[in-house]
């Protein structure tokens, strides 16, 4: 009460006494009353704004994308490289909220076959205890593709910590570890769901229920919508994905392992994702660079792999839309042209690279300090992920995650799920080159009509000021698609789960 009316009264007397008197010590006097009660409402504002961001996602209402614009102009300093896009206080904010329902004791069962490499699992996973939570059913723990060309016999405990798993998320759903053994034998729904499902078409898939009491989802990849779902549904694939599907212990304490023996090398260090392995230059058709005889190589490989459905590709029309996997050389091109000194600590996150060390060599012929699981650890201690490539996808995933700064030279799932996660862990560096202005460069490079040197160098970096893994909404689907076709083309949930992040004033 006092406090309240106190700014009040000394206002109207304040005001009295400028009337009679108007002197200019009393107008100064007035002014700086004035001045100090407006710092008092903007803090009091301010602290409230503190309080209620908590647990707002970053843009909590359509706006247009922050420009990055206030960044302070160019610092050229090498140490402006490692620096996160915006270190401002953002962190991870997952918690429901006060309508969201908890989980339901169910006898109703989801079985989950996961198809797909490791990082299109876990979305997929991810996404399962989302369906499963909107459709009210007990998930039994996912089964893992063995059959794609990954090869991997590894099962979900073999990979991720199941126990913690289940206990992390069961205050969403429940999980089991197996069908009950009584149910085995009884009918069960066999389901494709719709790819990029939204909410109401699965609780129209609860009429399930009335007829079976176990569905099974024989993929699960891209079964859940990127946009348009409720609050709460976007935040339980987050805590499904980032606190609840961890690597099992063996994989995450040898990862933690490699992260500690990178540091020990050179403090910090820069992950590259080097997309430049054999399937997928065969898959996008890529041929830049190489000689006729591997050219021919790739082809035979596509045209023999079923499932590829795009067999005729123009290497060159492919590589000038931006298309193509950077080669070893061009990454080196333009990691230089960034700023990164000889001497980079780089830690090559890939399989083995088509052409072997002959090709490597164009990127350590600049960058010489590379390193590879292989050159990290011993053959003894590899052995036993070796064999398995979702293990070794995964101790790749921990080193990327953790880096300073992550280059992806392809977008494919795990260059998405890195650069997702790493947004979701307060916008750490992820530097996304624009491989379609990039080639347009090296061409003239190659043409000798542009040199290497500080011109270059300024127009690189410019092209990727706003490529560093920053906050900012998702992408929408390309313009001019119509229907369905159109999600396909939709930036993905996991590469930017901005509903997952808050910022907080401090
Ligand atoms: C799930 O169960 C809750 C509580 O029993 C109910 O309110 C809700 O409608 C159910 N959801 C569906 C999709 O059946
Ligand atoms: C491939 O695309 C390039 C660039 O668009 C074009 O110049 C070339 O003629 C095409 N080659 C074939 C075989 O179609």
């Amino acid at each position: 009460m006092v406090n309240r009316s106190f700014p009040q009264h000394r206002t109207s007397s304040t005001s009295r006494f400028l009337l009679r008197k108007s002197s200019p010590f009393a107008f100064s006097l007035c002014l700086i009353f004035i001045f100090a009660s407006s710092i008092f409402v903007f803090f009091f504002f301010c602290a409230r704004n503190v309080l209620e961001d908590e647990q707002k996602p970053l843009f909590p209402e359509p706006e247009e994308f922050p420009s990055h614009s206030h960044a302070k102009s160019e610092q050229k300093s090498v140490d402006h490289l490692w620096d996160a896009p915006s270190s401002h206080g953002f962190h991870p904010c997952v918690k429901p909220t006060s309508r969201y329902g908890a989980a339901q004791t169910s006898d109703r069962y989801i079985t989950v076959r996961s198809n797909g490499g490791l990082n299109q699992m876990r979305a997929g996973i991810s996404d399962m205890v989302a369906v499963a939570h909107i459709m009210n059913g007990t998930l039994v723990i996912p089964q893992l593709d063995k059959r794609s060309f990954w090869h991997d016999t590894s099962t979900f405990s073999d990979i991720f910590d199941e126990h913690h798993f289940i206990k992390t998320l069961r205050s969403d759903i429940k999980i089991v570890k197996e069908l009950p053994k009584e149910l085995e034998s009884i009918p069960h729904a066999r389901k494709h769901f719709t790819s990029w499902a939204g909410f109401g078409y699965y609780e129209e898939m609860t009429r399930l229920w009335k007829d079976y009491q176990v569905i099974h989802v024989a993929k699960s990849d891209s079964r859940l919508a990127n946009n348009d779902l409720p609050l709460d549904i976007q935040r339980l694939r987050c805590r499904a994905m980032y606190e609840a599907l961890h690597f099992a212990p063996p994989i995450e304490n040898f990862g933690k392992k490699l992260v500690e023996r990178l540091r020990l090398r050179g403090g910090r260090y820069i992950a590259l994702h080097l997309r430049y392995e054999k399937d997928m230059l065969s898959f996008t058709g890529c041929t830049y660079g190489l000689t006729h005889l591997e050219a021919e190589e790739l082809e035979i490989m596509r045209e023999k792999t079923p499932h590829w459905k795009i067999k005729n590709i123009n290497s060159t029309q492919q590589r000038i839309e931006g298309l193509c996997p950077l080669t070893p050389k061009e990454v080196g091109i333009f990691l230089q042209a960034l700023g990164y000194l000889p001497s980079t600590l780089i830690y090559i996150a890939a399989g083995e690279i088509y052409g072997g060390d002959t090709r490597l060599s164009e990127l350590s012929s600049r960058f010489p300090n590379i390193v590879t699981k292989e050159t990290l650890a011993t053959e003894e201690e590899l052995k036993p992920f070796i064999n398995h490539a979702s293990q070794s996808a995964a101790l790749d995933y921990i080193i990327s995650i953790e880096s300073d700064v992550f280059v992806p030279t392809y977008s494919g799932n795990m260059a998405r799920a890195v650069e997702g996660h790493r947004r979701y862990l307060g916008h750490r560096k992820t530097i996304t080159p624009d491989r379609k202005g990039l080639v347009d460069i090296f061409d003239k490079l190659e043409k000798g009509q542009l040199g290497e040197g500080s011109s270059l160098s300024d127009h690189v970096r410019r092209m990727h000021k706003n490529r560093q893994g920053g906050p900012r909404k998702r992408r929408g689907p390309q313009p001019g698609i119509k229907g369905r076709a159109r999600f396909r083309t939709e930036e993905s949930f996991f590469e930017n789960p901005y509903e997952c992040i808050c910022k907080s004033k401090q």
